[in-house]
């Protein structure tokens, strides 16, 4: 490419060139046939916007709050484990390009920094991922250190309680290295059981036996707001509000626990629906466009967030390569806000989207007589 990236689709194609394989390989892919990793893509780009004239959007105004914080644009950066398949500098540039962009990151337990190492770096808000743990005490524990460390608010990571089967991962033998945050436990080496004869590691302490009760224990247990990760039903949704969660992300983890599910996007309208206002409502998967965060909004969700692109930003320029890479989507964001004469971000709704072309509306009431 003789030019510098102009959408985040550029931003991977360098950075699939830069990374070695196993760690492509790591990052991009999902579950079994990824066939919904597709169809998160395909259901994004066929939901279309209605453009309005005469609107006055000379000023736009793309910030919002979550969890009581502003933040300059709703996009936030998702948890995802060792940035330093990367770039060396990993969590820590991260870290310092949200801050930059003047929104939160949200660090993953895996991070290749220790968490105390990446709070320090950080130059804005900043919440921690992680786990229920067999043992209650290292959930509580894990809980407290975030706390000390300066985290505001604990994201608990719902979806990643069973090891996935995914296929490129087992071609390639990979394996990842154990965070530095699990040190301590003495789990090994390596991260992930993908190789035939890897070791056990952190993600056989998690606990499969975990239900509602558990989080409301939790939340009753530790000061900082709870935000739950990975829910893909509105009955979900509201059982999660209802047990302490004051904001929820619905995602399927980038594909990569299940294939066959539906895309997030599709799902969003259901838990807004069920949740009713009792906690805020985010979304992530697939998104690479400043139009996909204007239809998220536009179906309930208060803010997105950013998975894969991360890497593909740290892999072509480090925290330089993510600064630019949510530049270009503010920019793309604002754009789009501009032309469908929305102002602000609470102005984006439904009536910003269209389903069924018109034409097939046409098509429609004729077959049933009505024309
Ligand atoms: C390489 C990689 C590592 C991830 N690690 C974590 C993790 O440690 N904890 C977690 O809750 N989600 C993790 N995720 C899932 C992301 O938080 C997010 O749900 C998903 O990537 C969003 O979709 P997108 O990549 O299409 O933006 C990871 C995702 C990727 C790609």
């Amino acid at each position: 490419m003789r030019h510098d990236p102009v959408n985040i689709y550029e931003y991977e194609a360098i950075a699939k060139e830069r990374l070695e394989k196993g760690h492509y390989d790591f990052i991009a892919g999902a579950a079994t046939d990824e066939i919904t990793l597709r169809r998160t893509r395909e259901i994004l780009d066929s939901i279309v916007m209605k453009p309005r004239m005469m609107v006055d959007v000379s000023e736009r105004d793309l910030s919002t709050t979550v969890l009581g914080e502003k933040i300059s644009f709703p996009v936030m950066l998702c948890p995802a484990g060792n940035h330093g398949a990367a770039h060396p500098d990993a969590e820590l540039a991260t870290a310092r390009a949200a801050g930059k962009a003047d929104t939160v990151m949200i660090l993953s337990s895996h991070s290749a920094k220790t968490l105390e190492d990446v709070a320090e770096a950080a130059t804005g808000p900043m919440w921690f991922q992680q786990y229920f743990f067999k043992d209650p005490e290292l959930t509580l524990s894990m809980a407290a250190r975030a706390e000390e460390a300066g985290y505001s608010a604990l994201c608990m990571t719902l979806d990643a309680k069973i090891v996935p089967k995914r296929e490129r991962n087992m071609r390639n033998d990979y394996v990842g290295p154990v965070s530095p945050n699990y040190a301590h436990l003495g789990l090994g080496t390596h991260s992930w059981q993908f190789a035939a004869d890897a070791p056990a590691g952190p993600t056989d302490i998690r606990d499969q036996a975990t239900v509602w009760s558990d989080l409301e224990w939790l939340a009753g247990k530790t000061k900082l707001p709870i935000i739950v990760k990975g829910i893909m039903t509105g009955e979900d949704g509201r059982l999660a509000a209802e047990s302490g969660a004051k904001a929820m992300i619905v995602s399927n983890h980038g594909t990569r626990y299940l294939d066959t599910t539906f895309t997030t996007i599709e799902v969003l309208p259901e838990v807004v629906d069920q949740v009713a206002g009792k906690a805020e409502v985010y979304l992530d998967g697939g998104i690479r466009r400043g139009s996909d965060i204007f239809k998220a909004l536009a179906l309930g969700a208060k803010s997105v967030l950013l998975g894969r692109p991360l890497f593909w930003g740290l892999a072509v320029d480090g925290e330089a390569g993510v600064s630019s890479m949510l530049e270009m989507l503010r920019t793309e964001l604002e754009a789009t806000m501009g032309i469908c004469g929305c102002p602000t971000v609470d102005s984006i709704s439904l009536d910003a989207l269209g389903g069924m072309s018109p034409l097939q509306q046409l098509f429609n009431k004729r077959d049933a007589g009505l024309l």
